[in-house]
């Protein structure tokens, strides 16, 4: 009994041993690339002089001397600080993925049976080596984000998979770092959330009860109180039964908007983008003198709540002969005609409306138009590394609605400005791109990073929940 006991403490001390290891290199691998930062402007390229990331900032680390440098030296873009950004093929080596994820084996009808797939009875998950079963489209692709994780997590031990793996999937829980809960519930609450009689409650709200009884009663979750569960919940609306619940695991959100402080907030969970539905645009050479617009909204003028700024700036704005609103949602409109505005804009506007986010951020972001964000309240995917204020523009919703105010600080922006904050657009629209397979540092890659980098908070709480609990439980 004693020699187990020894052994399991030992497996456990090599696991701690190896975790803090691979988390010193990820707090160091950022200084090995920035020493360099201010080196010289590389052949072909225009890079960013400063850096985007600011992970370790300031921490008197002497600047090279320039001229000392070969003249071959190549200015590491902010993009190597995870590594290689592009040539050879990445591929997944679980054994070393930052993140280990134990993923519960839910029915189909709380993922892929969402999607219309019906493994006949015998298979939780479909083949997707052979089919993958699709997402529909429109207005549902904006909280996508469930279908891409779970796709990325079952591919994640193919022998042949392409592409890097930040997260991998383990069978045996006790070796994971977080518990993954595969329910699609944006699908869910968008296509489940009506009672269609002779139904008492929908099917939303059922998928949620049954959700909660499930995973109450998981030895995972009684193991850690539930604090190492990640429970996606990207609509604003969805989970809205469960997550007074669940509340001690971590959410994946668009943002806090509907949410109680202490159900959610940004030191517990993780913001994640919305799947933009404006194409990217591709071989972007559209600078300062191709894009007519100054200034592009694109979205319902007339909100309920918090959506009154959007009026006062329609009103403010209104008779500028370049700035362009546009009513409705991207989709109802044409995604083509969308595409083509924000493609020739200098400047995209987001407002915040009934919440604090929307997609159109991140439609502006494929676009390479600029961002000028209203939303006092917004909370930005993986902000804790990235800098948004080298490529966003952000205005308080006070100053925003005085007289003159916007227009003067917009048209205050000069090419050289403009163009610096257009080339990183450039450079940052990979980090919020979802696909299968999953590429290095796309949007899918930067959600399990954020996931991995909130795993030291995670075991320090469920540390101390234990405090107490040694003799009393059996384990
Ligand atoms: C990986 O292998 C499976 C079967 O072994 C095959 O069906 C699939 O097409 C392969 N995928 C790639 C990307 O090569
Ligand atoms: C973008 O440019 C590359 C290289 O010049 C070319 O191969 C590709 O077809 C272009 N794509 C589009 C959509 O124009």
């Amino acid at each position: 009994m004693a020699n187990r006991n020894i052994q399991q403490y030992g497996h456990v001390c090599r696991k701690r041993f190896l975790f803090s290891l691979s988390f010193a290199i990820i707090l160091v691998l950022p200084y090995l690339f920035f020493w360099d930062y201010a080196g010289k402007p590389v052949v072909n390229h225009v890079l960013p002089k400063e850096k985007i990331f600011s992970v370790i900032e300031n921490r008197g680390i002497p600047a090279r001397d320039h001229d000392a440098e070969p003249s071959s030296f190549r200015e590491p873009s902010f993009l190597d600080q995870f590594g290689a950004t592009d040539e050879e093929p990445e591929r997944c080596h679980p054994s070393k993925a930052l993140l280990k994820v134990f993923m519960y084996d839910l029915p189909p009808e709380f993922h892929f049976g969402l999607l219309g797939w019906d493994g006949d009875g015998k298979s939780v998950w479909p083949d997707i080596q052979t089919k993958i079963p699709k997402y529909p489209g429109g207005l549902n692709l904006q909280h996508s984000l469930e279908y891409w994780l779970t796709l990325d997590l079952l591919s994640s031990r193919f022998p042949n998979r392409s592409g890097p793996c930040s997260a991998a999937r383990v069978e045996d829980s006790r070796e994971a770092d977080v518990v993954f809960v595969p329910f699609f519930s944006s699908l869910s609450y968008n296509r489940h959330s009506k009672v269609k009689p002779p139904q008492t409650v929908s099917i939303n709200k059922l998928l949620q009860q049954k959700l909660v009884q499930f995973l109450t009663a998981q030895q995972e979750w009684k193991r850690s109180g539930g604090r190492d569960h990640i429970i996606m919940a990207h609509h604003p609306n969805s989970m809205l039964d469960a997550r007074s619940k669940l509340w001690p695991g971590m959410f994946v959100l668009a943002d806090f908007g509907r949410y109680a402080p202490r159900v959610a907030n940004v030191e517990k969970d993780v913001i994640a983008p919305y799947r933009h539905l404006i194409k990217t645009f591709v071989n972007d050479s559209s600078g300062f003198d191709e894009r007519p617009t100054l200034l592009y909204f694109q979205g319902a003028i007339y909100r309920k709540d918090g959506g009154s700024i959007r009026q006062e700036l329609f009103y403010l704005l209104r008779d500028e002969k370049d700035v362009h609103f546009s009513f409705g949602s991207v989709v109802a409109n044409g995604i083509n005609e969308a595409s083509r505005g924000m493609h020739s804009a200098k400047f995209c506007l987001n407002i915040a409306g009934d919440t604090p986010s929307s997609n159109r951020l991140f439609d502006a972001i494929a676009s390479h138009c600029v961002p000028v964000i209203i939303s006092d309240d917004i909370e930005l995917p993986y902000e804790d590394v990235l800098d948004y204020s080298k490529f966003c523009i952000f205005v308080r919703t006070s100053d925003a609605i005085r007289e003159g105010f916007l227009i003067k600080l917009i048209r205050g922006v000069s090419r050289e400005d403009w163009t610096r904050m257009w080339q990183r657009l450039k450079e940052v629209e990979g980090f919020f791109e979802f696909q299968y397979p999953s590429k290095k540092n796309d949007a899918i890659q930067m959600i399990w990073q954020a996931v991995a980098r909130k795993v030291p908070a995670i075991r320090l709480k469920v540390h101390r929940s234990r405090r107490f609990s040694q003799f009393n439980t059996q384990r």
